[in-house]
């Protein structure tokens, strides 16, 4: 890839998507938009990028910027924060809004649906009263590819295999064409997909939130943007509400007014 089409990715994916692309992701740039050029009939990168920038073919621009995404996930990813979710969360954040019986929940990179659907399993599984409360999951994502397979809630055997105890799987998927398995409408019910780009402005319906789950997205953003979109969403977050990275993740430094607690064995972020 020439040095001047790499420029240019970079800049685009920074502007629209606020991910950054270092000189150590020029391996993952060819690797992504070499395929995606030949999909459309160019050559090469060169080729791709030359037709975007001259107009004649402006609108793969988006498609460069969604093969540029990273939309690795899992149902139940890493385990532990989904128990303490279970054993501690879920039971605390239930109890204090039993009277209002609505309950908001946010996961803001939500990419193929792995991570609202295993809390729309949770609650399913261990807090079914929470069912008929007025209950929604907003469940966003910047990549209309992926938010499309999301909506379709449809799982190749590899997916499900991956963190997904079979009795749950048996419980909450149906076989569907090719030996994927099929996401239970009661399990879609409560969720609201939408596409949303964390570095722009919010939609309103961005409302108030019980819990937010903005897992394993910050990491390819720069420090100013993270500090931008946890100082967004620490004004989403209900006073008694909880805010969930992703292991490994951080707010530590960036100076924010939320606290870290440990529940069971994983950090959430709580208002001081
Ligand atoms: C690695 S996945 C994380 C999925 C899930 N939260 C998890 O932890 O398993 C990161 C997701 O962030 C999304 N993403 C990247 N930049 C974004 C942005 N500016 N706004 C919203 N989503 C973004 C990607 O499309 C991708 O689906």
């Amino acid at each position: 890839m020439r040095e001047t089409d790499f420029a240019w990715v970079r800049e685009v994916v920074r502007s629209r998507a606020a991910i950054v692309l270092d000189d150590r992701k020029r391996y993952l740039v060819e690797s992504r938009l070499g395929p995606l050029a030949r999909e459309h009939g160019f050559d090469g990168i060169s080729e791709l990028v030359l037709a975007i920038r001259s107009g004649r073919r402006r609108e793969l621009e988006e498609a460069v910027v969604d093969a540029m995404t990273t939309n690795e996930t899992s149902f139940f990813r890493d385990g532990v924060p989904w128990q303490a979710m279970r054993e501690h969360v879920l039971p605390d954040i239930i109890e204090r809004r039993r009277t209002k019986r609505r309950l908001r929940v946010w996961s803001a990179a939500c990419s193929t649906g792995q991570e609202p659907y295993t809390l729309s399993m949770l609650l399913h599984e261990h807090y079914p009263q929470v069912m008929d409360w007025d209950l929604e999951i907003l469940a966003t994502d910047i990549s209309p590819s992926v938010l499309q397979k999301a909506r379709d809630g449809v799982y190749a055997p590899t997916e499900v295999g991956r963190g997904l105890e079979l009795p749950l799987r048996n419980k909450y998927f149906s076989p569907a064409d090719g030996g994927r398995w099929a996401i239970e409408p009661r399990l879609q019910k409560p969720i609201r997909f939408e596409r949303l780009n964390l570095a722009a402005p919010w939609p309103p319906f961005v409302g108030q939130f019980d819990i937010i789950f903005v897992r394993n997205v910050l990491i390819y953003f720069d420090v100013p943007t993270k500090k931008d979109i946890l100082s967004r969403m620490e004004k989403h977050l209900a006073p008694d509400g909880y805010l969930l990275l992703g292991s490994g993740e951080t707010t530590l430094n960036l100076g924010l007014g939320l606290r870290r607690r440990q529940a069971e064995r994983a950090w959430f972020y709580q208002h001081g």
